[in-house]
């Protein structure tokens, strides 16, 4: 019998920097619980001068060779829509900086917030060709729209990084899986751009319309009934989108659960991404890590893992837990790392934002702030620095 594949390990970087979504409002004149309660967030991540999609996927990816080494990482996968190159990878930045040898094949994916899962279902055909490659998948975006729009509270930035192996500790995929693609006008980055143009209300019939049509899929192609799964994880631009999508796909099952049932079901998968924002690609896997992370067992249950990228591509699938899963986790190094992140105020981040608005793109270099582990030192002559910050 072949053997199972999946996420065998599974971890997160984030901002230094954090913002209380109340400091937004005050400048926005909204009300805070519109954001606290109305869009399910209570702060958002912000990254320092020196840190960009390449320092926070080698933080998230360092973790997870510190504890399993490099053996057999053959392949290593950059899932990103903050791309940093129109040409080279950032994953091959990442390579360096985590000291991989050259026997790597680095690629960089894209299609907005979904391609990490792409990622992850290339990851697996790989392994099943070889049970003995460590596939290494990097998800890292910053979310940026225009300020003083109704988007700027659900911005944010995260990276995570995971492995794909045989016999995973954390997450065995089950065969089925259902896919869905529209060419929709919901959410776009022009190349001229730092910040998304998105119509938000669009997006989010966008959302709910291809998550339904890959459950479909998911359905037709022999997946579990509604009922029969435990959790469902979803891609949570602001966490009040997936208890959106879970009332959505609930009312077309024909569950019966009333709204507060629905939140209550999801709430368990909303505890990072409530306090990171939009990590676009990183967002459903720090879904699938909170659940992991807390208080339910577990242990045998279905997961559901709804991945929406605008644009749009969604995919919709399942895994089980396997028994011992909580010794391959780290919840209390995860919550400090949230809890570490500085506060800022207003006129800090306000600082922090046009900071990334390069006055001259080909030569510039970044204020020392990050005390990650490593650091991306600007540009000069159109070349990225990245370095050790120690
Ligand atoms: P808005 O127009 O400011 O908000 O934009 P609203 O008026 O729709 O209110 C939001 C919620 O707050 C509503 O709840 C209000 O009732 C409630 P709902 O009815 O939806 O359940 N509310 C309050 N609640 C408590 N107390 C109050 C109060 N006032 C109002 N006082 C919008 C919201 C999300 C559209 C905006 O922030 C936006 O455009 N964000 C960016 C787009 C986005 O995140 N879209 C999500 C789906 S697309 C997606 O997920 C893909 C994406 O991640 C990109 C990618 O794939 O790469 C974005």
């Amino acid at each position: 019998m072949s053997p199972a594949i999946g996420i065998d390990d599974l971890a997160f970087a984030t901002g230094s920097f954090r913002i209380d979504l109340a400091v937004l409002a005050a400048r926005l004149g909204a009300d805070p619980a519109k954001y606290y309660r109305g869009l399910g967030q209570s702060e958002m991540s912000v990254v320092a001068e020196d840190e960009d999609v390449v320092t926070l996927g080698a933080a998230a990816a360092q973790q997870i060779l510190a504890r399993g080494g490099a053996d057999g990482v053959r392949t290593l996968m950059f899932a990103t829509e903050t791309g940093i190159d129109q040409s080279k990878s950032a994953g091959v930045y990442v390579h360096r900086l985590l000291g991989l040898g050259p026997n790597v094949r680095v690629v960089e994916l894209k299609q907005a917030c979904y391609s990490a899962t792409a990622a992850m279902q290339f990851a697996a055909a790989l392994v099943a060709r070889d049970p003995s490659e460590k596939v290494l998948v990097i998800a890292s975006d910053i979310a940026r729209y225009e300020l003083d729009t109704a988007a700027e509270p659900t911005q944010g930035a995260g990276a995570v990084a995971f492995t794909v192996t045989a016999n995973p500790a954390l997450l065995e995929l089950e065969p089925a899986n259902g896919v869905y693609t529209e060419d929709v006008m919901d959410f776009w980055r022009p190349n001229h751009s730092t910040t998304a143009i998105v119509d938000g209300k669009t997006s989010i019939t966008a959302y709910l319309d291809a998550v339904a049509g890959a459950f479909d899929d998911y359905l037709s192609r022999g997946g579990a009934p509604f009922d029969a799964i435990d959790w469902f994880c979803y891609h949570q631009p602001f966490t009040k989108m997936a208890v959106k999508a879970h009332r959505h796909l609930a009312d077309r099952a024909g569950s019966g659960a009333d709204p507060a049932a629905v939140a209550a079901r999801i709430e368990p998968t909303t505890g990072y991404n409530r306090r990171i924002g939009n990590s676009y690609t990183a967002s459903v896997y720090l879904a699938l890590l909170a659940l992991l992370d807390g208080a339910e067992d577990l242990a045998g249950k279905r997961v559901a893992i709804a991945s929406y990228g605008s644009g749009a591509v969604a995919e919709f699938l399942t895994g089980t837990v396997p028994a011992n899963y909580r010794t391959a986790l780290r919840a209390a190094e995860n919550e400090r790392r949230l809890a570490d992140r500085v506060p800022v105020d207003d006129a800090t981040y306000l600082a922090l934002q046009d900071a990334a608005r390069r006055r001259d793109p080909s030569n510039y270099e970044t204020a020392r702030q990050t005390p990650a582990p490593f650091r991306f030192g600007g540009v000069r002559d159109d070349q990225r620095i990245y370095e050790p910050t120690v």
